[in-house]
């Protein structure tokens, strides 16, 4: 019987990941480059056990058969590894609420994947964790990597893994992440994948990333925040075009596109461009989520919390202050046979 547990952060992409060549092995359409969130974390602790007939997989706060049988089956696919059948007891606990634009899938997967190749002793590198944990979720591939990290799309399962461009206190940006809703999206990312060629400016969209990609990972390099927030906001606006654009049919329905926003992202993201004209040099970015990330210098952070405050008012909106952080990493491993 063996047992470890992992934390894992989540990450925030700067060049975003929407769409994939191959969802099987989720081969992403495009490179990405992100870095980890200190404040959002996934803290999952697996168990193989022989005494166990089935996997017994405990995720709080989500319930559901499709989460339970992704799990399954990334633990399927680290035993066909160890080449064990053992079943698993798997607890998982986030500290931030799901699907509210805070990409739990990415630190979920990640710490999944070390929890379990740790359990087993598997003594993997870190590209080869990598790569498994793309399998289990795409984005999962960057958390676990330290700091700001780049995943290079390749065009096979082996050439498709995250590598690190610095290290977490290269550089000291601060991402504000206002969440606005606690509705869970009605679309889920894995379903705003498959989408993405419904819409008439996807073409357009691909023909940008590489330039994207090499002006971002050059402003993180070299430190530069106006080119840095400029490229990833109107990348950001560039998915979310794509997505507003990517028509479906769903339970009999026609939708023109996907609205990851609430009226309330909109309003912050227009009070955003005030508070930049009144001299505050802040930019955003976001997911598939109406959580708008707010991205700062560690200098600036205060201001912009006051803002953000005063904005709020009495809503109910979560604000959760991300420096760059660490990759994913085991907390105890308690091994007895
Ligand atoms: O890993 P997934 O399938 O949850 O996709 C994540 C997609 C975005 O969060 C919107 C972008 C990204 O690169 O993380």
């Amino acid at each position: 019987m063996t047992t470890s547990t992992a934390i894992a952060h989540s990450n925030l992409a700067f060049v975003k990941y929407w769409g994939k060549v191959d969802s099987t092995l989720n081969l992403p359409q495009n490179g990405s480059i992100s870095m980890n969130l200190s404040s959002v974390t996934t803290t999952t602790t697996v168990e193989f056990n022989s005494t166990l007939e089935a996997d017994e997989i405990n995720i709080k706060d989500d319930e559901k058969t499709a989460t339970k049988l992704r799990t399954q089956k990334h633990l399927d696919r680290i035993r066909s590894i160890a080449g064990v059948k053992m079943y698993a007891r798997v607890s998982s606990e986030n500290s931030f609420p799901m699907g509210v634009g805070i990409a739990s899938s990415a630190s979920g997967m990640a710490a999944l994947t070390l929890a379990a190749c740790s359990a087993l002793e598997l003594d993997l590198s870190l590209k080869e964790l990598s790569i498994l944990a793309r399998q289990g979720s795409g984005s999962a591939c960057r958390s676990i990597l330290s700091g700001f990290v780049e995943w290079l799309p390749g065009n096979s399962s082996e050439e498709s893994f995250a590598v690190q461009i610095a290290e977490p206190d290269h550089w000291n940006i601060v991402d504000i992440a206002v969440s606005v809703s606690k509705t869970e999206k009605t679309v889920s990312s894995s379903e705003g994948h498959k989408f993405v060629a419904n819409s008439p400016f996807w073409d357009s969209r691909l023909g940008t990333i590489q330039k994207r990609l090499e002006i971002v990972r050059r402003s993180i390099i070299e430190k530069d925040f106006r080119t840095f927030g400029r490229e990833v906001e109107s990348e950001a606006l560039s998915l979310h075009a794509i997505a507003f654009t990517s028509s479906y049919e769903k339970e009999n329905t026609w939708y023109s596109g996907i609205y990851y926003w609430t009226p309330e992202t909109l309003e912050l993201l227009i009070a955003i461009q005030e508070w930049r004209k009144r001299g505050l040099e802040l930019y955003f970015t976001l997911d598939a989520g109406p959580t708008v990330h707010i991205l700062c210098e560690n200098h600036s952070m205060t201001d912009v919390l006051n803002a953000i405050t005063i904005i709020k008012g009495e809503r109910d909106w979560n604000v959760y202050i991300n420096h760059p952080a660490k990759g994913a990493y085991i907390l105890t491993d308690n091994a007895s046979k």
